[in-house]
């Protein structure tokens, strides 16, 4: 106890050795990335041309959340640029997230500047003022002056409001806008009908490579977790934790995320019990906080639209707690009820039934096919796999903060 005999804050932490570790833009290092190999085998090959100065392929990586897209696509990058250096390329990549950029004028605003080095190049990238084709022609002269090869990873490139950028950077070879420098595009979604509304040309210029990162298992989910122990000090997590976290956090779909919050969490809650280990019951309290934040992130930088037909079907499911899904009529009229309270035009039942699709492939609904016998046909129903409460809180806290 040091002289003062101050308490309010505790000195010393018995829980963590090493918490930067389970935080969420951690970045981590070769050793810690568990059964990923065949993918970052695969998109290091699919820019390898990259390390002797010559085009990349562009791609776009698709897959739910938390299975590791982000994390490849910085992976690759970073050794990508590595490597080029000892071939004698100067490299670089530019990281944008499309959900906080999401105009075309902001993400080349932010790739300009992130590339720029003012010192070298004699060139100013203000952070506003200048007009979209200004701030492209500054990022050529930056990129031909600085670079012999680039990546650009545009991370929830569905949140872009318009496709211009990706038709933009996709083309700036052929298009001649680049003499010296070679451009190659990671585009990454967990939106499956991204492509679908994708304009054709811009489909064929950056989709040159596909690939699909599948959800992780309980086993891959607990080998991350394991290759992250020794964020806490010896023998302070208890033998049980990982394998229930991994269990919890397999239940959807395998979300590496969502595992990695709730070991933080259980910790930290661990921390306020004043509990000398981290406990399985613990991890219980852990996955309630982890599913708010998992579900207040995939929200994010969705329309207001998507968020009404979710609210209508957590509205039923509150409601009519002893039903299990609601058919898309029924969730379609609570949709046109909040639409109304919201001063908001309706979007048709067939642009309704798009957006409940799209929920289903984050895995915040299912939907399963049910036979109204003969009379009716058969029809889906749609089920929310979130806690009804969970998605309320966060909508209600995501209209208020706007
Ligand atoms: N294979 C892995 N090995 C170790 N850690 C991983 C692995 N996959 C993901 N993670 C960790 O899980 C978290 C989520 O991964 P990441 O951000 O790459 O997911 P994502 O696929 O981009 O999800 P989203 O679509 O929600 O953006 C990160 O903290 C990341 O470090
Ligand atoms: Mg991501």
């Amino acid at each position: 106890m040091s002289s003062s005999g101050d308490d309010l804050f505790t000195r010393d932490d018995h829980i963590f050795e090493n918490k930067e570790l389970l935080e969420i833009n951690h970045l981590p290092e070769e050793g810690r990335i568990v059964g990923r190999d065949d993918e970052i085998a695969d998109l290091a090959n699919a820019v390898n041309p990259a390390i002797f100065g010559q085009s990349p392929s562009n791609l776009l990586i698709y897959g739910k959340t938390g299975t590791g897209k982000s994390l490849c696509a910085k992976h690759i990058s970073e050794r990508l640029v590595r490597v080029a250096k000892e071939e004698g390329v100067t490299a670089e990549f530019a990281y944008v997230d499309c959900a906080q950029d999401n105009t075309e004028t902001q993400a080349v605003q932010t790739i300009a500047h992130s590339m720029n080095n003012s010192e070298a190049t004699d060139i100013k990238i203000p952070d506003k003022g200048l007009s979209t084709s200004t701030y492209y022609k500054r990022l050529w002269q930056v990129l031909d002056k600085q670079y012999g090869v680039v990546l650009i990873i545009l991370d929830e490139v569905d949140k872009l409001d318009d496709d211009d950028i990706l038709m933009q950077l996709s083309r700036a070879g052929e298009a001649g806008k680049l003499t010296d420098c070679k451009i190659g595009v990671i585009g990454i979604s967990n939106k499956i009908k991204y492509k679908d509304r994708m304009d054709e040309r811009v489909k064929s210029s950056l989709c040159e490579r596909e690939f699909v990162f599948p959800p992780y298992d309980a086993n891959q989910l607990r080998d991350i977790m394991q290759a992250r122990s020794d964020a806490f000090k010896d023998g302070v997590l208890e033998p049980s934790v990982i394998p229930r976290a991994a269990a919890l956090a397999a239940r959807e779909h395998g979300d590496a995320r969502k595992a990695i919050d709730i070991l933080r969490y259980a910790g930290e809650i661990a921390q306020s019990n004043s509990s000398e280990t981290v406990r399985e019951e613990f991890v219980v309290q852990a996955r309630e906080r982890a599913e708010t934040d998992r579900f207040r992130e995939l929200i994010r930088g969705s329309t207001p639209h998507s968020r009404y037909v979710l609210q209508a079907l957590a509205v039923l499911s509150l409601n009519e707690s002893d039903e299990d899904g609601f058919r898309t009529t029924r969730i379609f009229d609570v949709y046109e009820e909040i639409c109304r309270q919201e001063g908001s035009d309706t979007l048709s039942l067939r642009r309704v039934r798009d957006l409940l699709k799209e929920h289903a492939f984050l895995d915040i609904i299912e939907q399963s096919r049910q036979s109204g016998g003969s009379a009716e046909g058969s029809y889906t129903e749609h089920q929310l796999l979130e806690d009804p409460d969970v998605v309320q809180k966060v909508l209600v806290e995501t209209v208020e903060s706007e």
